[in-house]
């Protein structure tokens, strides 16, 4: 961890999408800090840049331009240039990923499903699956598969997944886009109690209603942050 406690430390974020021959800037230089235990919603139209944040802080993505500090680590920036390998790395014990489609496998249940980050390297963790969709409302759905659960549920599964490896910082790409109001607002709610636990939050969202989930709202407009 950084010696000033910043989970996440972006300065002058820059990112540009090589289409063809053209560049095309997609972030024009964000500086965005994120300290442990906040629950920050990024919030913006189409296109301003959300995801684009997210890929990067979360290393799915390197930035162009700027700095960038990950738990202490220096992704990007001062001559820093981390391997595919470090980026790997630093993801898997530092970054929980939940998306506006879940991405389960359909053909794994939920305990399955939560495992998939260990699986994936030949480890199980049943105890601490059962104990994750415990916590997020799950225990009598642990052997459902997808198809057999709701979109809330299926949501929760993902949540699980996305701690099975104790990350340092959740990041939410649009958590809430593929669901109803009343879901919406009972994984918001999961969150929230997440957070009073102590999790770091990055959420982002183009729903205003959800500000009010947030410790720090950030607004994203064509590539960079501006005042309300
Ligand atoms: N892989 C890519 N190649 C080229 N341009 C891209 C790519 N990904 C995103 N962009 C462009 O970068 C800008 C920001 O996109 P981004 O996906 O970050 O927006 P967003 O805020 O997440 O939008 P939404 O709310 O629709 O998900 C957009 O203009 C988009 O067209
Ligand atoms: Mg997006």
């Amino acid at each position: 961890m950084s010696s000033n406690d910043h989970v996440v430390e972006a300065i002058d974020l820059q990112k540009s999408y090589r289409v063809g021959k053209r560049s095309v800037p997609a972030l024009r230089g964000i500086d965005l800090s994120l300290r442990a235990s906040e629950f920050v919603v990024l919030l913006g139209p189409s296109g301003a840049g959300k995801t684009t944040t997210l890929n990067l802080v979360g290393c799915l993505d390197r930035p162009t331009g700027g700095r960038l500090t990950v738990a202490g680590n220096q992704v990007y920036g001062d001559g820093a240039y981390l391997s595919e390998g470090q980026l790997d790395a630093l993801r898997r014990e530092h970054v929980g990923f939940v998306f506006a489609d879940f991405y389960l496998l359909p053909t794994l249940t939920a305990m399955e499903n939560a495992q998939l980050p260990l699986l994936w390297r030949d480890q199980r963790d049943p105890q601490r699956a059962r104990e994750l969709l415990e916590r997020v409302g799950l225990a009598h759905r642990l052997t459902h598969r997808p198809t057999e659960l709701s979109g809330g549920e299926m949501q929760r599964v993902a949540i699980a997944r996305a701690l099975i490896n104790q990350p340092t910082v959740l990041l939410a790409d649009e958590p809430t886009g593929n669901l109803d109001t009343r879901t919406r607002d009972e994984i918001l709610s999961l969150l929230r109690d997440l957070n009073d636990d102590g999790l770091t939050i990055l959420l982002t969202t183009h729903d205003t209603d959800l500000a009010k989930c947030a410790t720090r709202v950030l607004h994203i407009r064509d590539g960079l942050l501006v005042e309300a």
